[in-house]
């Protein structure tokens, strides 16, 4: 695997390999990967000729009171993950190398009305950081196609309508949500669980669940639903953020005649913020 810490130096080699007529596979990520992650890269391998990967824990998707300088660095494991799993190239900039004029001028991507909603509504400006950085890191890497787990729902659905309304020559593909043996999502913020909550935080997935049980028996009371599972997750002794039956397009509320919905959550451990979702396609 080859290590670019520079725009122009990954550029070079991956305008050769496209003169050759490789396709390109890029798997955007923030490093502490886990199997999620990997799983991503796997998928990329299978359907392109030369893998990329980013590492770029990136300020400008994170608010003020956020992680972002308590973010989990674990660069030298996670090259050796990336190796193992058969990437050909790691990106790695640094903050000069992405942002050299600075965070306060930087031009930003605007998704407007879907960014508002949801996890945006408790991290606003969260989805133009990563609107922009994922921007600029098409242009850089150029890729034929761009994966993105599907953990992360509303940004993958804010990323397909972003390269949507802006004709990026780029296919944007999803990878599932890969999940502990007790079914909690993987995430990087996982670390922050405490021993005494990690029994219990699947509750978010077992609320999820209850819902897209109950939706597609022909419950259509999408706001009781949402309220039963607030508290049951509240009883479970976590604060909530939201649980939403949305549309999985466009992410608004469920409407009756809705058939692709997704049930998303979001609770608050004592350090961690954790997001899941599932999707449902009624008859
Ligand atoms: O999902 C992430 O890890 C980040 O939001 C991404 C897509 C790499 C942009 O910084």
């Amino acid at each position: 695997m080859k290590v670019f810490h520079t725009v122009s130096g990954l550029r070079d080699d991956l305008n050769n390999d496209r003169q050759q007529g490789l396709r390109v596979g890029f798997v955007p990520t923030m490093g502490n990967l886990h199997e999620g992650h990997l799983a991503l890269i796997k998928q990329a391998r299978e359907s392109n000729d030369v893998v990329v990967c980013s590492i770029f824990v990136n300020a400008l998707q994170f608010g003020l009171n956020e992680d972002w300088d308590k973010y989990p660095r674990t660069y030298q494991s996670d090259c050796d993950k990336l190796r193992e799993s058969g990437c050909d190239y790691l990106f790695h900039p640094d903050d000069i190398e992405m942002y050299p004029n600075g965070l306060d001028t930087q031009s930003r991507v605007i998704c407007p009305t879907m960014t508002d909603v949801l996890c945006g509504a408790s991290r606003p400006g969260h989805f133009e950081g990563v609107t922009t950085v994922v921007s600029k890191l098409f242009n850089i890497v150029q890729p034929d196609e761009a994966i993105f787990g599907i953990k992360d729902y509303q940004q993958l659905a804010v990323i397909r309508r972003m390269a949507e309304d802006l004709c990026m020559p780029v296919q944007i593909s999803s990878a599932p949500i890969h999940r502990e043996p007790d079914g909690l999502a993987m995430s990087s913020r996982n670390v922050y669980i405490t021993e005494d909550e990690r029994p219990h935080v699947t509750v978010l997935k077992d609320c999820l669940e209850w819902i897209a049980e109950q939706v597609k028996s022909g419950n259509k009371d999408f706001s009781g639903l949402e309220l039963q599972a607030k508290q049951r997750i509240m009883d479970a002794g976590f604060g909530i953020d939201y649980i939403s039956v949305s549309n999985s397009k466009t992410l608004d509320l469920a409407a009756d005649d809705d058939l692709d919905i997704t049930i998303l959550g979001a609770m608050f451990t004592e350090a961690a913020r954790l997001i899941d979702n599932l999707s449902i396609v009624l008859e």
